[in-house]
């Protein structure tokens, strides 16, 4: 069975998020690809020995492969959407996909960042639906709860606290998304926005 290997990010050097911050959270998404791969494996030993079905330990066990999996994938976009100081400008398609949905850029701003300082630990991610081609911002408890099926993630923002916590107080997760924002790698989302309006 082929495993996941934690990918790495060149993001050292970003606007109002510390290299220790990256670091520890690094260690933690690396955690997150050797739980999904440690339950990926048990699960397919328990469902090859015929122990899957009816047994409340693979029932759970599939449950929290949501969430390990959630964790390795989301922090993947997040990791991946940013770069030192941001990269590049919303494509013309991505804008437009915004205004559609928005009225503009700036409503559709204000939307995520309200989305963003929700209360408790999630994430806050703008999709675009493939069949449509509409935006939406939302919000994702812990790593799986309120995934649209099939929406594709354009922008992925961590809110969890080990996000932020060691740059900021509890209260000051504003002040991180201000920095998230100064980070944005424009170019990926561009490109994740016109792959998944194709
Ligand atoms: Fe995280």
């Amino acid at each position: 069975m082929t495993s996941f290997k934690p990918r790495s990010f060149p993001l050292s050097g970003l606007t109002g998020i510390s290299d220790k911050t990256l670091e520890m959270h690094f260690g933690l998404y690396e955690g997150y690809v050797k739980q999904t791969n440690l339950l990926t494996e048990q699960l397919a030993e328990l469902a090859r020995a015929g122990k899957a079905a009816s047994n409340p330990a693979y029932a759970e066990m599939t449950r929290h492969l949501g969430y390990e999996y959630g964790g390795m994938v989301l922090h993947e976009y997040y990791f991946e959407n940013l770069a030192p100081k941001g990269k590049g400008k919303p494509s013309a398609d991505l804008t437009k996909a915004l205004e559609d949905t928005f009225g503009s850029f700036e409503t559709w701003k204000a939307d995520f960042v309200a989305v963003g300082g929700l209360r408790g630990v999630g994430w806050a991610v703008l999709y675009r639906d493939p069949a449509s081609g509409r935006m939406t911002n939302q919000w994702i408890t812990l790593h799986e709860q309120g995934v649209p099926a099939g929406y594709c993630p354009i922008l992925v923002m961590d809110a969890w606290e080990h996000a932020f916590l060691l740059d900021y107080k509890p209260s000051e997760r504003g002040k991180y998304i201000e920095a998230f924002f100064s980070n944005i790698n424009w170019e990926e989302v561009s490109e994740r926005a016109t792959r998944a309006g194709k």
